[in-house]
C-alpha cells in the first residue's frame, strides 16, 4: 500500500482515467499531491510534506486530524457492534440524540440520523412539506446546502443548478440578510425557508442582528417553517454549539454534519420539534429512512466529540483564537487595500476577499508552497476560507498570518509586474 501511495503520478493516472478526469487536471495544477496522514492541525502528503491544514475539509476537522479519544472510542465500538441492525434499539443513537436534544434547550428535541450534509438537508425539505402540507421553499442566493436533487433545488449557485433543471418546482432565492425582498416571496404556499446563520460557501458572509428573529416572526405569520442549515456553522465553529444561539431566534428544524462526526466518521442530523416529528412520522414511522443513518460508529464519534468539546473548553478557545486571527487578517487587508476587500466572519469560520478575479486561487497556490492548506469557498471564488481545528495554537495563527501576508505579497507583485494592479 505505502509504495503505491509514495508514487503520486500513479495514483494521479487512476484519478484520471478511473474517477474524474478534469478534477484531476485541476487539482494537480494547484500543485496538489496525495495525501497521505494526518494528525492534529497538520496533513501530510505522500512525498513527506506537512501542511498546517486551514481548511479542514469545508469544517470537518474541528478536532484536528486523528483526535486520540475519538480514535479510541471508535475503536472500542468497532469491536462491541460497528453497524446497526435497524431493528434493535440501539444505544449509541439514543445517547446521542438525548445529547442533541439537550443542547438545543430541549426546544428541538427529536432527531433523524443520516450520513451528510446533503441527506439532512434532504429530510429538512420533506420534514417541512409533509408537516405544512407545502412545497414551496425560499432559499438565499449564494447559499449552499448540498447537491443532490433536493438540497440542489435550493442551492443558490446558477453554476451548480442550472444543468439539471427541473428540479423541485417552486424554490426561490432572496438575498441573504434583506428582508424585504422575502416579505414580497412570502404566501401561503411556503413551506420552508432554509438559511444558513452564517453564509459559508457563499462567502462567510453574516447577517444584520436581528434579521433571523424577523425571518422567524415572518415564518409564524404565513405558517411557514424555518430551517437552519447548520451543517457547517454548527458544533462549535462559531464560539457557541450552535452559530444560531448569538441570533436570539428558535428554529423549527436545524441541520448538522461535517465536525460532528468529530473528524473520524461522516453524520448528518436533522433535528426538529415534537410537532414536526409527529406530522412526519405519526402515521408512518418508516416514512424516511436511511440504513446506514445513525450507525454506532459513528453516533460514538458524535457523542465523543461533543464530550471533548465540553471537557476541553474549546467553544471559549474558538472565539478568543478567532478574535486572534481575524485582527491578524485586518491588518492585513489594511496592507494591500488594492488587493483585498475585506476580512469577516465569527469564531474560527473566518473569510477573505480579494477585489481581483483569480488572484484568491493564485494566493492559495503560494500558501501552499509554504505549507499551508487553504481553500476558496465553492459559491464565491473571491473568499479565501480559514477553517482550522479549534485546537489550533496561537504560534500557529502567528505562522498562518505570516504565511497569508507573504503570500499575498507575491501575488500583489506578480499583479504588479504584469500591470493588472
Ligand atoms: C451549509 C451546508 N449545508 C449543506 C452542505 C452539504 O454537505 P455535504 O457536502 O456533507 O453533503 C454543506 C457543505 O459544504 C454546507 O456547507
Amino acid at each position: 500500500m505505502n509504495n503505491v501511495l509514495k508514487d503520486v503520478n500513479n495514483i494521479q493516472n487512476l484519478y484520471n482515467k478511473h474517477i474524474n478526469p478534469s478534477l484531476t487536471k485541476l487539482t494537480s495544477f494547484a500543485g496538489f499531491g496525495t495525501e497521505h496522514t494526518g494528525q492534529g492541525c497538520y496533513i501530510t502528503d505522500s512525498e513527506g510534506k506537512t501542511f498546517l491544514d486551514l481548511l479542514g475539509s469545508y469544517g470537518v476537522f474541528a478536532l484536528g486530524h486523528k483526535h486520540p479519544k475519538v480514535v479510541e472510542a471508535v475503536k472500542n465500538q468497532m469491536d462491541i457492534l460497528p453497524l446497526s441492525t435497524k431493528v434493535f434499539f440501539n444505544e449509541t443513537q439514543a445517547l446521542l440524540a438525548e445529547k442533541l436534544s439537550a443542547l438545543t434547550n430541549h426546544k428541538l428535541p427529536y432527531s433523524f440520523f443520516s450520513n451528510s450534509g446533503t441527506e439532512a438537508v434532504e429530510a429538512a425539505l420533506k420534514f417541512a412539506k409533509i408537516s405544512t402540507g407545502r412545497s414551496k421553499f425560499i432559499s438565499t442566493k449564494g447559499g449552499y446546502h448540498g447537491k443532490t436533487i433536493g438540497s440542489l433545488s435550493v442551492t443558490g449557485r446558477d453554476k451548480f443548478r442550472k444543468p439539471f433543471e427541473p428540479l423541485l418546482s417552486g424554490s426561490c432565492f432572496v438575498p441573504f440578510g434583506c428582508l424585504e425582498t422575502l416579505k414580497k416571496e412570502m404566501d401561503q404556499n411556503v413551506a420552508a425557508i432554509i438559511i444558513e446563520v452564517i453564509q459559508g460557501e457563499g462567502g462567510i458572509h453574516t447577517v444584520p442582528k436581528g434579521y433571523l428573529k424577523q425571518v422567524r416572526q415572518l415564518c409564524d405569520e404565513h405558517g411557514a417553517l424555518l430551517i437552519l442549515d447548520e451543517v457547517q456553522t454548527g458544533i462549535g465553529r462559531t464560539g457557541t454549539f450552535f452559530a444560531y444561539e448569538q441570533e436570539d431566534v428558535e428554529p423549527h428544524i436545524i441541520t448538522l454534519a461535517k465536525a460532528l462526526g468529530g473528524g473520524i466518521m461522516p453524520i448528518g442530523v436533522t433535528m426538529g420539534t415534537a410537532e414536526i416529528w409527529d406530522k412526519v412520522f405519526g402515521e408512518n414511522p418508516l416514512i424516511h429512512t436511511s440504513t446506514f443513518g445513525g450507525n454506532p460508529l459513528a453516533c460514538t464519534a458524535a457523542l465523543t466529540t461533543l464530550q471533548v468539546i465540553e471537557e476541553e473548553n474549546l467553544l471559549e478557545a474558538v472565539t478568543e483564537k478567532g478574535n486572534h486571527f481575524l485582527n491578524g487578517l485586518n491588518k492585513i487587508v489594511q496592507k494591500f487595500p488594492k488587493l483585498l476587500k475585506e476580512a469577516r466572519g465569527r469564531g474560527l469560520m473566518l473569510g477573505i476577499e480579494f477585489i481581483i478575479p483569480d488572484s484568491a486561487e493564485l494566493t492559495i497556490v503560494q500558501m501552499l508552497k509554504r505549507n499551508i492548506l487553504a481553500a476558496y469557498t465553492l459559491n464565491n471564488p473571491f473568499v479565501i476560507r480559514i477553517e482550522p481545528a479549534y485546537i489550533i495554537t496561537e504560534e500557529e495563527i502567528n505562522r498562518a498570518l505570516k504565511a497569508i501576508e507573504e503570500s499575498v505579497q507575491d501575488v500583489e507583485d506578480v499583479l504588479k509586474s504584469i500591470d493588472v494592479l
